[in-house]
């Protein structure tokens, strides 16, 4: 089967860079994007490449080339799926925020909101593929709805879940590790699993294309993301105890991560986890676990979360208490903002989380991002509601001077990774800065040895 229009409900940080790689990668595909948001659609279509709401390195290179000719993006959601042989579904799926399974399970309202849709308007078959992350078993719900609202076409549901990550997008969907595609396993199934496979094989080896039934598709996204986070929570809760007892958590990375059974990556800590997607996944996956009434397997993953709550935390603190117990009125400016570098996403960002403590301290903050908007650190704060947004406005400011925010500040706290900030000049910034100056990196980016020959009280996360 030959796929020659393609849509994709959902422009976000998935949909957009996914949808961009496969345009530029498969010219004889039309690929159109849509979205609900006016707003969001507007910026993927902006003259000004740099106005993309979605900042990824390479990113607006493949939109320049394939924009207008392929790729397309547009508010237009029933004439998309009504064209479309292929259907994407990349709506976000938050944790829910309401009712049962509250703070735990994934909210697939904008799922069904989408299959909903699909069945209405389809009047042609369709493969349906879920990008989205989502619960194992959605498959079956999307099908019944599609099954029973739809005008008597076939559908086939596939799970291909995507396993990119931020700041680096362009490169994973390029140089995939693997691509996953779960279906059906009948004849119907195995032709749709091998038209969407025909499209990644446009640019990846076959070998790198894995075939399973939907649930071990669904499933293995959850188990991917849990494990990742698994990695970062379980090196920093060494970190904790490397400050106790002299040991250097980069040093323990590093000779854990040379044994080939380990492996060298995801173990690099920091202050904390963060994005928009390792806390939902596994909260999800603790609430999947508990559904079926596995409470230790439950227990088991969520404490990855407990732990990652715990380095926040603990960061936070140990910056109230280096300042001599408090830090009521005082300056600390944040370097970084973005969960991690090279992406202007904040969600779920460590920063938020550390700057809500400091708040309640009373600090006083000075952000800044080479990459956030000011609107966008209030949204962040606003939403906690721990405070009110004016009292958020009037101890936290947004500056776009990373060496005028340091005047007068008792401490840098360094949130985000950042290559900028390696290369910044510390002396002139130690100038500027009250003393004792004290510096409290998040992300071990600085040397410890010539941060105190400058004269900075330096604190890195993992190194006594
Ligand atoms: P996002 O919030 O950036 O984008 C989702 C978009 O879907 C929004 O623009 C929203 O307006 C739109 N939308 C919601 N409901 C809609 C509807 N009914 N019709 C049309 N548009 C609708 O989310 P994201 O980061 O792209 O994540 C999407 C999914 O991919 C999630 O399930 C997430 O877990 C998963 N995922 C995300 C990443 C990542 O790095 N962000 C990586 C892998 C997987
Ligand atoms: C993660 C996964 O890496 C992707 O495979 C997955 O597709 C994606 O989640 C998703 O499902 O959304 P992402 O969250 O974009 O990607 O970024 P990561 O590089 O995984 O970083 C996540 C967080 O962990 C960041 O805050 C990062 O700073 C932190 N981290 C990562 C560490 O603290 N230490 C590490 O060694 C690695």
């Amino acid at each position: 089967m030959k796929i020659t229009k393609i849509c994709c409900i959902g422009a976000g940080y998935v949909g957009g860079p996914t949808m961009s790689v496969i345009a530029s990668q498969c010219p004889e595909i039309q690929v159109t994007v849509v979205d609900l948001s006016k707003e969001r659609i507007d910026l993927w279509n902006h003259s000004d490449l740099d106005k993309l709401p979605v900042y990824e390195p390479g990113l607006k290179e493949l939109v320049e080339k394939t924009r207008g000719k392929n790729l397309f993006f547009s508010t237009e959601i029933d004439k998309a799926i009504d064209e479309a042989e292929m259907i994407f579904i990349s709506v976000n799926t938050p944790t829910k925020t309401y009712g049962k399974g509250k703070g735990q399970a994934a909210d697939l309202k904008n799922i069904e909101l989408c299959a909903r849709n699909i069945a209405k308007v389809a009047k042609t078959n369709k493969i349906v593929v879920e990008k989205s992350t989502l619960p194992v078993r959605t498959a079956s719900a999307i099908k019944s709805i599609l099954d029973n609202t739809g005008n008597g076409v076939d559908f086939e549901i596939l799970s291909n879940p995507e396993f990119l990550a931020e700041g680096t997008a362009i490169d994973d969907l390029l140089n995939a590790d693997r691509v996953l595609i779960g279906g059906a396993e009948t004849e119907k199934g195995q032709t749709a699993k091998d038209a969407l496979a025909g499209i990644y094989q446009h640019w990846l080896p076959k070998d790198r294309i894995l075939q399973t039934n939907v649930w071990s598709s669904e499933l293995s996204k959850l188990v991917a993301n849990a494990f990742l986070a698994q990695r970062v929570s379980s090196i920093n809760s060494i970190s904790a105890l490397c400050e106790k007892t002299d040991a250097n958590v980069a040093e323990v990375s590093r000779a854990i991560g040379y044994d080939s059974r380990i492996g060298a990556k995801f173990l690099n800590s920091s202050v904390g986890f963060g994005g928009s997607c390792f806390q939902k996944d596994i909260l999800n996956l603790v609430y999947i676990a508990q559904s079926y009434g596995l409470q230790e397997v439950a227990d088991y993953w969520e404490q990855v979360i407990i732990m990652n709550d715990y380095q926040k935390r603990r960061f936070a603190e140990n910056i109230v208490t280096t300042l001599y117990n408090t830090v009521s009125g005082k300056k600390i400016v944040f370097y970084g903002w973005a969960f991690k570098k090279d992406t202007n996403d904040t969600r779920e960002s460590a920063a938020i989380y550390v700057a809500d403590a400091l708040l309640d301290e009373k600090a006083e903050i000075v952000i800044y991002d080479p990459k956030v908007p000011e609107s966008q650190v209030y949204e962040d704060l606003d939403y906690l509601g721990t405070r009110s947004p004016e009292e958020n406005r009037r101890l936290l400011k947004v500056v776009n001077d990373p060496l005028k925010a340091s005047e007068e500040a008792h401490a840098i706290a360094i949130l985000t990774e950042w290559d900028e900030f390696k290369n910044y000049d510390w002396k002139i910034i130690y100038d500027k800065m009250l003393k004792p100056a004290f510096v409290f990196d998040g992300r071990r980016l600085l040397e410890k040895d010539t941060m105190q020959e400058i004269g900075f009280e330096y604190y890195k996360i993992g190194q006594s």
